[in-house]
């Protein structure tokens, strides 16, 4: 038999999280970064619970690990993902309708059969635990089982998990369309079973403009309507050639994005991957509604999509994320993306600063999608979804470490030169899933 979990447990590290959201270009950030050197994190019946001083131990009430001389995070949000395409992750040679037609749509016809969803929406989630994202909003397939078994998978983990299954009915394989009809018989089911079951949301999933009927995009808007609580996601705005069909198929809007806000999809559970190619209604539009945008830079400059104007996006409000968008994007480490991110903004003579990024990736994210009670910082009450990180790996990074002096460069030197080979471990409301050396087993399954 395992040990049982401890009901409360102190974790002793660097404690940094955000208490607001840092202001673009600011490295001092004073209001915004909590950096606690060395302190206790204090968990109790897998919520956070407090903080003290290093030197303030806890009592033997509580089951301590010492993690001192390490980063301790709240685990990371992927605000968008697609759990089949880690079978087609750095695929060559294509942009995005291409990339589509070449490598995605074949891989993700497998997911039809239920033993490959279930084995990939495992392997997915483990993957998102081992790179440090402990919640996570994503695409499964548009089979009905694929995002049975990611809200299973994800139940078991005891993990927040925002999906749904993928709408397409037109400009796709025959085998991965469905039908307005059965689609929406399929939502309604997985929303009923599902949706505010543990730690778990739907989101309706409309693949992107392209791929949906305009009765379809309609079914998606009366879901939303008739559901309040739960999600959208989807793809906007992401690629010119994508863009220029858009425009094709729906004359009558006024743009990209106007094709969702007039079916009734535009509103603050709203997830767009991508939008680059928006103009300035557009953004103000996605500031009225209070939508998010899930900025996934690695995506976009692997399949040459173009690069995201997140200045321009922070000028009008609009709420942003960041996002793996694997497999377009080519990894799930988030620091990864944020390194990507910032050199994204260089480009355009713009620079990201460690705080603003990471707080893209956990309390911002979490107040995006609403969720800044249970999510993204160390407030007590929040879940303690915390993940431990080695402030550095291997010896170049040990030496740029060494000769850091302020917190912002530490961090941001962090955030350039680490990975997934970073992590110590990863707690799921309080529960290790994932320490390095170690395979988790016996673990308590909430669901
Ligand atoms: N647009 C429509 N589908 C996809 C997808 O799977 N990945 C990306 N990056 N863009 C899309
Ligand atoms: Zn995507």
């Amino acid at each position: 038999m395992a040990a049982p979990h401890p009901r409360r447990l102190a974790l002793r590290g660097d404690l940094l999280d955000f208490t607001s959201a840092p202001a673009w270009g600011d490295v001092d950030a004073a209001g915004a970064v909590r950096f606690r050197a060395d302190h206790w994190l204090l968990i109790e019946a897998g919520r956070i619970v407090g903080a003290r001083p290093g030197a303030e131990a806890p009592d033997d009430s509580w089951s301590r690990v010492d993690h001192r001389g390490k980063l301790i995070l709240p685990g990371f949000i992927d605000t968008h993902v697609h759990s089949p395409q880690l079978d087609v992750i750095a695929s060559y040679g294509t942009a995005l309708l291409d990339w589509l037609d070449t490598y995605t749509f074949p891989a993700e016809q497998r997911y039809a059969e239920a033993s490959e969803a279930d084995a990939g929406a495992s392997r997915f989630l483990d993957a998102l635990l081992a790179h440090g994202t402990t919640s996570a909003v994503v695409f499964a397939t548009v089979h009905k089982g694929s995002a049975d078994a990611l809200f299973s998978a994800a139940c078991e983990r005891g993990m927040r998990l925002i999906t749904g299954k993928v709408l397409m009915d037109r400009h796709a394989p025959p085998a991965l369309c469905d039908d307005v009809v059965q689609a929406e018989r399929d939502c309604t089911d997985l929303i009923e079973r599902w949706h505010g079951t543990d730690r778990l949301a739907y989101a309706v999933t409309v693949r992107f403009a392209p791929t949906s009927t305009p009765a379809q995009l309609a079914m998606a808007g009366r879901l939303c309507a008739t559901h309040p609580g739960i999600y959208m996601q989807t793809h906007v705005a992401e690629n010119r050639d994508e863009v220029r069909w858009v425009g094709e198929l729906f004359p009558e809007a006024r743009s990209y994005l106007d094709v969702y806000a007039r079916a009734g999809l535009l509103d603050a559970r709203g997830v767009f991957a991508h939008g680059i190619w928006l103009d300035a209604a557009d953004r103000a539009a996605l500031h009225a509604a209070g939508a998010l945008i899930a900025h996934s830079p690695s995506s976009n400059l692997f399949l040459g999509s173009g690069l995201f104007d997140w200045r321009a996006a922070e000028a009008a409000g609009v709420a942003v994320a960041v996002a793996s968008d694997v497999g377009g994007g080519t990894s799930l480490s988030i620091q990864r993306n944020l390194a990507d991110a910032y050199k994204v903004q260089a480009m355009a003579g713009e620079r990201l600063t460690a705080w603003k990024a990471l707080h893209a990736a956990t309390r911002g994210a979490a107040v995006g999608l609403g969720l800044a009670d249970e999510i993204g910082s160390f407030n007590e009450g929040c879940m303690a979804d915390v993940c431990v990180w080695d402030w550095a790996s291997g010896a170049v990074a040990e030496r740029r470490l060494d000769m850091c002096r302020a917190l912002h460069e530490k961090v941001f030197a962090w955030m350039t030169l680490s990975d997934e080979r970073n992590l110590v471990a990863a707690y799921v409301a309080g529960v290790p899933r994932r320490e390095r050396h170690l395979s988790v087993t016996n673990l308590p399954t909430p669901c």
